[in-house]
């Protein structure tokens, strides 16, 4: 079922998410199901629970291919639960993020450049990945949600963020 996506100024977006602590449940099952149709549905790359109102600390990203980040290397779909991530060096990249939290704006975004990620699918079964660039991006991004941080707290010069179908030019220069 598709669910509408909170946007930046609801407070819930801004909480601290809890840990699931039950795997393979009915009520986990149907909220990734919800959150795999919501996000196919408003065509991102990725959505954390709390976008949509739940508290919890699951997220869902990947694509094959993204009309959002047309360069952007594939990334597998992916139910990544109560994550725990390690950076990897101190290693910093730019890179332009949108969020469906944040429609219709893009911003200019620091992220370490690799990372290793761990934590559970909806059936607790452990993930262990190492990743970098878009997919490292992806992955700090969505988790950030889950500790209440949403992409614009994290832009450094505003100049860098503002609406889509403006900074199109700049983007590609
Ligand atoms: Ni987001």
């Amino acid at each position: 079922m598709i669910r509408p996506v909170l946007r930046m100024g609801n407070p819930r977006l801004l909480s601290q998410a809890m840990e699931v602590t039950e795997f393979d449940t009915p009520d986990l099952h149907a909220l990734i199901a919800d959150m795999f149709d919501t996000m196919a549905h408003e065509g991102g790359v990725g959505l954390a629970a709390p976008q949509i109102g739940i508290g919890l600390r699951v997220v869902i990203f990947g694509f094959e291919s993204s009309e959002r980040y047309p360069e952007a290397e594939a990334i597998p779909l992916t139910v990544l639960i109560n994550p725990e991530l390690q950076f990897i060096g101190d290693a910093t990249e730019e890179g332009w993020e949108g969020c469906l939290s944040v429609p219709g704006l893009r911003g200019l975004v620091p992220r370490y450049q690799k990372l290793r990620y761990a934590g559970y699918d909806q059936f607790g079964m452990r993930i262990e990945r190492e990743v970098e660039d878009f997919h490292a991006r992806v992955v700090q991004h969505e988790c950030d949600h889950l500790d209440g941080v949403l992409y614009p707290m994290r832009v450094r010069d505003f100049r860098q963020f503002g609406f889509s179908d403006e900074i199109v030019l700049t983007q590609e220069a």
